[in-house]
């Protein structure tokens, strides 16, 4: 079994349950905040965890992270790679209206502090062949990808939140590029482009209720999503991705991999907060044969 390693966010999570999400000039009450670990990097390792894989995690909070860490080990991550740095830990401001839908400011806080030595020191729990996840809110990229890629791992990147300068990334050195149309969108105009211009990549795309597509080489998978009802869609990409993560690094063929990060996924829609929604194995293989 290959291991997972990684290189990500760690927010702390306010979420507020609003009618609608808040509009230019509108003062809006919220009847209720939660306060949730988060941040996609965690939300993934969290996933990647309770899915079974052995998981290393490397990133940066401050004094305030606590609460982050011990979510990430009572679900069996290893930490050892986390470092704290003198800056706030990342947060998040999340909006959820009735429907379960979300809009999520972040402030990059720590996440935006991972110095090279932490990089160093989390890369150095992994070897070739094994997997590297990433998604667009740490700093420092571009020398990660390349560091990893000479290291021989597979690197999982997830370009959100999108920005012009992931187009300026190494993109060339990733295993599989991970988008939801908007990020496709914006990084290449249409599918068909961003397959043209990434000719060797693999390329997943996520489309939430409409399921996802896997793109690897000339062939086409596509999983529908489970009809379920959506309480809290936060997290629910990061939860399908890090089970998604876990099955590859089982060696599971790639059509069961996607089947299991969509049913992780569909349950994950059915409970509220990123992190606390993500659901462990034994209910995702339960909810498959038709006995969660
Ligand atoms: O994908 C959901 C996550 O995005 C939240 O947990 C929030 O922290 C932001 O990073």
């Amino acid at each position: 079994m290959s291991k997972i390693l990684n290189i990500g966010s760690l927010n702390l999570d306010y979420v507020y349950a609003v009618p609608h999400f808040v509009e230019p000039g509108e003062t809006l009450l919220s009847g209720r905040r939660g306060v949730f670990p988060g941040g996609k990097g965690l939300n993934q390792t969290v996933a990647a965890a309770r899915a079974g894989a052995k998981v290393y995690h490397g990133g940066a909070v401050g004094v305030d992270g606590d609460m982050l860490l011990d979510l990430l080990r009572s679900a069996g991550a290893d930490v050892s790679a986390v470092a704290r740095v003198d800056v706030p830990t990342g947060h998040a401001i999340i909006q959820v209206s009735p429907q379960g839908e979300n809009a999520i400011i972040i402030l990059g806080g720590a996440n935006r502090a991972v110095s090279p030595e932490t990089v160093e020191k989390a890369l150095d729990k992994v070897e070739k062949g094994d997997i590297l996840l990433l998604q667009n809110e740490i700093n420092g990229l571009d020398p990660i990808i390349r560091r990893a890629a000479e290291k021989g791992l597979r690197i999982l990147f997830n370009p959100a939140p999108m920005e012009a300068a992931v187009k300026e990334l190494p993109l060339h050195l990733l295993d599989t590029l991970v988008v939801n149309e908007g990020e496709g969108k914006a990084l290449a105009g249409d599918m068909d482009a961003l397959r043209a211009a990434y000719p060797d990549q693999k390329i997943l795309l996520t489309k939430g209720s409409r399921g996802a597509s896997l793109w690897t080489g000339a062939e086409l998978l596509f999983q529908p999503a489970f009809p379920v009802k959506t309480v809290d869609t936060t997290a629910a990409g990061d939860c399908f991705l890090g089970y998604y993560a876990a099955a590859l690094a089982e060696d599971l063929p790639y059509a069961d991999a996607l089947r299991l990060a969509t049913a992780a996924s569909a349950l994950a829609v059915q409970r509220q907060g990123a992190a606390p929604s993500i659901p462990v194995r034994s209910e995702v293989e339960a909810f498959l044969k038709g006995t969660y």
